[in-house]
């Protein structure tokens, strides 16, 4: 061998050694979602090969996973006969009709007959056959009409979860592979996110997105968008394989390197089918890709053929829809929500609408270009789509069914709350309420149901009636009021009692030790999070240090950049914002750091409990000003307690701190301590 074989010889070596470890990393990647290597280090074996297979062009394989976005765009896709039809499914909505489909099997084949049945999610995508001839991917056909489909085999090389090659040694002369391409919701949903913030064209469902992406004529632009697919059976077969069951296509698709649905199962009576079809649904929304349905297939080979077709619906295999998530309704009115941050959102008012599995009489509308991008008017006919947890979205308007008196939506150039203009900053999408956070009761309420909630302050039972109700009357105009609330007070507003009002009181007084994350959470600085709270919380440890951080020293946080600095710098220096906070700290908010900070104070160590009436002061106060000499306030009397301050009308604990010999103070003793202290 000459000395330029040998180098042609080791060139073609590493290049096919490269493209089998990104065949293997892309199979670990998009088919199995378990990476083995760092993206970078991927990467860098891609960079490689490209590199090599451009000093050597004469050595580029159309397999070469270079080579997914190849060809030219072309003008139309050629038509496809399918050699084997492309079959539709029988489908059902309901557990009768299921149990009567394999009544009709049992009937069919024998009183005697053993029937199990696979079950498989049925992904809202795009029915694909994909043709592998001596291993190699060379045909991609959409279903069309089942006999006839159309060739987009340059698209489908570009999704990465179809293998362009079979790496495995006992796959068929020739295989044919079926399966759906789906678009996954995540992709969908950043896909229509950058549409809505580049004024472009959305997608209405994820089927709607893989269709339209498999549709582009040039494969440059099917490779921006995200596929991906799962396989689900077979076509022609030629070679030695003869499956016997639906179980084992599945397992040898899978070891071949086709991506497979992990929540496919072998059920082995319908009872199972039916328990598969309640779990399916109620996990349906964390999926994370859009399903109608169920599949559910009679497993054994030899029990299909014998069941057979009719008119191109098999009678093994039945569908089982779930409740759709897209109905078509009528908007009778645009309203005008104002956020915690003053954003005004525009939110369709809808004839109710099973969708979904829920009935939906609202849909968000996002903001004033949304509704232009629509162009929606009152009274039209909507798509609305609610898929997982996310709200209810118009998707699209139907102008053709458009009544001759639709109204334009026109926006309020005042807040609907308070009558205060509304504004829109210079390259900014959402319009805002100009009056203070404080000042405009809706954008108060949202900030006071915002500081209550579960990863904020966590305050039991202060429900949005209840806010709605301390803020009309105006017991609250501010957060630190919430801990100023007297039970009978409460107890007198509407659905209240004696008992409800005092849990009330007893969970904001627990509320009232926090976390400093959680006060910073609280607050409800626009774009601080519960994570970047935390981080927050972390790097300053101290409320002043925060309160006094420049922009700059807020960049050093981690994941805070710019954006979110001046947020946060910027809150801090709003005046009405500064006197909130201060009055949070004076009506006791506090946070175990800073009970820490504290833990020099005088009464460091000591626990007390307040019973009876307190005359000259809140008890909530009391207790405030007792935690910032230091002490803990606790509720109920025990050998830990150091000291009782027992007003009017104590009953047990002060019966219980003579027992124990716990020293018992009166009122005016507590307010000689205060005032000793400097606290008045
Ligand atoms: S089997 C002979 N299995 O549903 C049976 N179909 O309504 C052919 N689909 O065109 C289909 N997931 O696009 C089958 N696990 C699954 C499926 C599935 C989705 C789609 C497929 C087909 C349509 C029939």
């Amino acid at each position: 061998m000459s000395a330029a074989d040998r180098a042609d010889a080791e060139v073609r070596a590493r290049l096919e050694a490269l493209r089998e470890r990104i065949r293997h990393h892309d199979h670990r990647y998009y088919v199995l979602d378990d990476p083995e290597i760092a993206d970078r280090d991927y990467d860098a074996l891609f960079d490689e090969l490209a590199a090599l297979e451009a000093a050597h062009p004469d050595l580029v394989t159309p397999d070469s996973p270079t080579q997914r976005v190849g060809g030219a765009p072309r003008g139309e896709f050629a038509s496809v006969r399918h050699e084997q039809p492309m079959l539709s499914l029988d489908k059902c909505t309901s557990l009768t009709e299921l149990e009567e489909w394999a009544a009709r099997c049992r009937k069919l084949l024998g009183a005697d007959a053993v029937l199990r049945y696979t079950c498989e999610p049925k992904i809202d995508g795009v029915a694909v056959t994909l043709r592998y001839a001596a291993r190699r991917l060379v045909l991609a056909a959409t279903r069309g009409d089942g006999e006839t489909g159309e060739d987009i085999t340059a698209n489908v090389r570009t999704i990465r979860a179809v293998p362009l090659v079979l790496d495995a040694r006992d796959v068929p002369d020739l295989l044919e592979v079926r399966g759906e391409i789906y678009m996954a919701l995540a992709e969908f949903e950043a896909f229509n996110q950058r549409a809505r913030t580049e004024g472009r064209k959305m997608l209405v469902n994820p089927r709607n997105g893989a269709a339209g992406s498999l549709r582009q004529l040039d494969p440059r632009q099917t490779a921006e968008r995200p596929l991906t697919m799962f396989c689900y059976g077979i076509g022609r077969v030629e070679g030695a394989w003869q499956p016997a069951t639906q179980t084992e296509v599945l397992a040898r698709l899978r070891d071949w390197g086709f991506r497979v649905n992990p929540e496919t199962r072998l059920a082995e009576d319908l009872k199972a089918c039916e328990g598969y079809l309640d779990d399916l649904l109620a996990r349906r929304a964390t999926l994370g890709y859009a399903i109608d349905g169920a599949v559910i297939k009679v497993d054994a080979f030899d029990q299909q053929q014998r069941l057979g077709a009719v008119t191109r619906k098999p009678r093994w295999a039945m569908a089982y829809k779930y409740p759709a998530e897209e109905a078509t309704t009528r908007v009778n009115a645009v309203e005008f929500q104002v956020g915690r941050t003053g954003a005004i959102t525009p939110v369709a008012r809808l004839d109710p609408v099973f969708v979904g599995g829920v009935t939906v009489s609202n849909a968000t509308l996002h903001n004033m270009d949304e509704i232009a991008r629509l162009d929606l008017r009152v009274g039209d006919t909507v798509l609305v789509r609610r898929a997982g947890d996310v709200i209810p979205q118009i998707m699209a308007v139907s102008t053709a069914l458009r009544p001759a008196d639709a109204r334009p939506v026109e926006f309020p150039t005042r807040c609907p709350a308070c009558g205060a203009p509304i504004v829109r900053g210079e390259n900014e999408v959402v319009a805002r309420c100009s009056a203070g956070p404080l000042a405009c009761p809706a954008q108060l309420k949202e900030g006071l149901r915002h500081f209550a909630s579960r990863l904020a302050l966590d305050i039991e039972g202060l429900g949005d009636k209840l806010i709605e109700q301390l803020v009309d009357r105006g017991l609250v105009r501010e957060p630190a009021d919430l801990f100023r609330l007297r039970a009978e007070t409460l107890a007198e507003l509407d659905r209240m009692g004696a008992k409800s009002a005092a849990r009330l009181v007893a969970a904001l007084e627990r509320s009232r030790t926090t976390t400093f994350a959680r006060f910073i959470y609280a607050l409800g600085i626009r774009e601080v999070g519960e994570a970047t709270a935390q981080a927050l919380a972390q790097h300053f440890g101290t409320l002043d240090a925060l309160r006094a951080a420049t922009p700059e020293q807020l960049e050093q946080v981690p994941d805070v950049g710019p954006v979110v600095a001046g947020q946060v710098s910027g809150y801090f220096q709003d005046p009405e914002r500064q006197r909130a906070i201060d009055d949070l700290l004076a009506v006791g908010v506090i946070w175990p750091a800073a009970e820490a900070t504290s833990a020099g104070g005088p009464l460091a160590g000591e626990t007390w409990v307040l019973t009876g009436t307190l005359e000259a002061m809140p008890r909530d106060d009391a207790r405030a000003r007792l935690r910032q000499l230091g002490a803990k306030v606790a509720d109920s009397v025990s050998r830990n307690t150091t000291r009782v301050v027992a007003g009017p009308g104590a009953g047990s604990k002060l019966e219980r701190a003579r027992a124990l010999g716990v020293p018992v103070l009166d009122e005016a003793e507590l307010l000689a301590l205060f005032a000793a202290h400097g606290l008045t």
